[in-house]
């Protein structure tokens, strides 16, 4: 943080708030709000004199309450620049000015406010951190009832030679000494019930870690850890768990169902033993609740503002977890640390740096190469609706509906799903690289020969397609007949592409893609499933079986989900007649020749 704050080329602008964000790749301009410090940060030397003088008393949020600071102070000891700041609902302010008084450098600024300041920039990085799980919902557990129930953040600003005790650990019950600790692992973690079904990835070593630390200070102290199971998985991670057991510490399998204080303050413990199958008690001086991690409050709203996914735990969702575990599905962000999953020092060090290096690689050619599958208008067709400007998940697409003007694709913010050229009706876009004419000659080929025996799937790049190469490469069995369609997105799959498969005979149209709130072009896939939605309608309407379209969310890793729906897909075709389908092929060719005519006539 010093490094960065002294950096030449680096800007640091702290107690500040991303308001808005607009624009795209090499292009953003965000808006920032600068909250109000009261004190020149330039002039003050962090002397101290003013924190003497404030008579104002609060906790001290960075030593989670556990000991005290004034209404000016600095916030945690690392803090870049190394200045006072006021806060200005805890302070006096003018009736008080102690600070004013004795202030040498003439640094407090009252009359401060808050500024808004806009920065350009060509890509964003996003590392939103994390917060920790609030455990009074554990009401088992007791950290609402028992002061010696602590959680591991509290521990650690107890443990540390910088924290309120200086590192020595005592009750807050009654400030003594424990002569036995217990850890119980996994609190907000891994829980169908209570906080997230994940793993936190944190826990099992910052406890093992505590565990040594405890060991280091205090080498008679009894510690005994409950846990699901340790997670020690790393370098050098087997070898600290080993440390811990060699030096004494017990672990325990099982997580405690109740815990109860006994007169003198100490906790009483009931756990199933899951490894004897008993019923134990124990008896501990002071109990740590082993925090899970969850996503940072603002998460959501910059969620929002920057138009970002997010997985079903709260955390941002990277475009591709093998492939490009840094970056965004929105060209030009990338995430760092727990902002995109839980994650220790390390691996959040590993992912900032890689998540500045793909910024620098962007944008030190000083100038965006754009992707070459991207949309583009045909002006002549355009009818200026503004339906593909409405469906396009990054708003790359601006059109005039008043004034008529048509569309225009900023192609540097075009990721290229298709959704767009799948919406249009009058046929003005063009998605490059997979035009309608490609997609139609494909299906064409792929039903050219006894149409009536295949399964036409079409499959979404990232997800459905990949599930069918995991499905291949793991030798998993489906029927041989199933063909398939590479779209980049299911958003990109048309009604004219499903009409012309069922007047070229197939029996069985699948449309399948990645799993709601998994698409790697935002929300494009509920395009899709509005749009299946609707040809079923259609279909029903026009005397055609609706259940011979069929709509699959199916992801990469879902290889044998994938063979699974093929051979469902093969049962059903095996249902649909040669009759039914000459029949469809009838009542389709009838109703294409009728448009036709009418296009004439007109
Ligand atoms: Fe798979 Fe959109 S990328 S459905």
């Amino acid at each position: 943080m010093a490094d960065a704050g002294r950096h030449p080329n680096i800007t640091l602008h702290t107690m500040s708030e991303v308001t808005e964000v607009k624009g795209y790749v090499g292009n953003f301009s965000a808006k920032i709000i600068k909250r109000a410090r009261y004190v020149d940060e330039k002039e003050c030397t962090s002397c101290g004199d003013c924190v003497k003088a404030c008579p104002v008393v609060f906790p001290d949020e960075f030593n989670v309450g556990l000991s005290s600071r004034k209404a000016i102070y600095i916030p945690f000891p690392q803090a870049v620049p190394s200045a006072y700041v006021i806060n200005m609902n805890e302070c006096m302010g003018r009736g008080c000015s102690k600070c004013l008084d004795v202030c040498e450098k003439k640094c407090i600024r009252f009359h401060m406010s808050d500024e808004e300041i806009i920065e350009n920039v060509g890509s964003i990085v996003v590392a939103t951190g994390l917060e920790p799980y609030d455990p009074r919902e554990m009401d088992e557990y007791g950290y609402t009832r028992f002061e010696n129930v602590v959680t591991s953040l509290e521990f650690e600003r107890l443990v540390n030679a910088g924290g309120p005790t200086k590192g020595s650990v005592i009750r807050p019950k009654d400030r003594k000494r424990p002569d036995s600790v217990g850890f119980i692992q996994c609190v907000g973690s891994r829980s169908k019930r209570k906080g997230g079904e994940y793993c936190s990835n944190i826990c099992c070593m910052n406890t093992i870690k505590s565990t040594l630390v405890l060991k280091e200070h205090y080498p008679d102290i009894d510690i005994k850890v409950f846990y699901i199971d340790i997670r020690a998985f790393g370098k050098g991670f087997e070898d600290l768990y080993n440390r811990s057991r060699s030096l004494g510490v017990q672990y325990i399998r099982g997580l405690p169902g109740s815990v109860e204080e006994l007169p003198d303050g100490t906790m009483r413990v009931a756990v199933e033993n899951t490894a004897t199958g008993k019923i134990e008690f124990h008896d501990l001086g002071m109990l740590v609740l082993a925090l899970g991690i969850k996503p940072s409050s603002g998460t959501q709203r910059l969620q929002e503002m920057l138009g970002l996914q997010l997985t079903p735990d709260g955390f941002y969702l990277e475009a591709h977890p093998k492939l490009l575990p840094v970056d965004a599905a929105t060209r030009g962000i990338f995430f760092a640390g727990c902002a995109e999953g839980p994650k220790d020092i390390k691996e959040s060090v590993t992912q900032g740096s890689a998540a500045a290096a793909r910024a620098v690689r962007l944008m030190h050619k000083g100038a965006i190469t754009s992707e070459a599958i991207t949309s583009e208008i045909i002006e002549a067709h355009c009818k200026s609706c503004g339906k593909c400007a409405e469906v396009c998940p990054y708003n790359a697409i601006t059109v005039d509906v008043k004034k008529k003007i048509p569309a225009s694709v900023n192609t540097a913010a075009c990721a290229g799903c298709g959704t767009c050229a799948a919406e249009c009706k009058f046929g003005a876009i063009v998605m490059n690289h997979f035009t309608d004419e490609q997609i139609i000659s494909q299906v064409d080929t792929m039903l050219e020969e006894d149409a009536k025996e295949k399964v036409l799937t079409f499959a979404c790049n990232w997800c459905s397609y990949a599930g069918a190469d995991y499905a291949g490469v793991s030798r998993l069995q489906y029927p041989a007949n199933a063909r398939i369609i590479r779209t980049m997105c299911s958003g990109r799959v048309d009604e004219k592409f499903i009409w012309h498969a069922f007047e070229k005979g197939a029996p069985i149209v699948l449309v399948s893609g990645c799993h709601i709130g998994d698409c790697h072009y935002i929300d494009a896939n509920h395009w899709t499933e509005k749009r299946v939605n609707k040809v079923r309608k259609k279909m029903e309407k026009r005397g055609i079986r609706p259940e011979r379209l069929q709509l699959e969310w199916i992801s990469a890793a879902e290889g044998v989900r994938f063979a699974k729906v093929m051979t469902e897909m093969e049962e059903l075709r095996k249902g649909v007649t040669a009759e039914e389908i000459e029949e469809t092929v009838r009542i389709l060719k009838q109703r294409k020749k009728a448009a036709r005519k009418r296009v004439q006539k007109e």
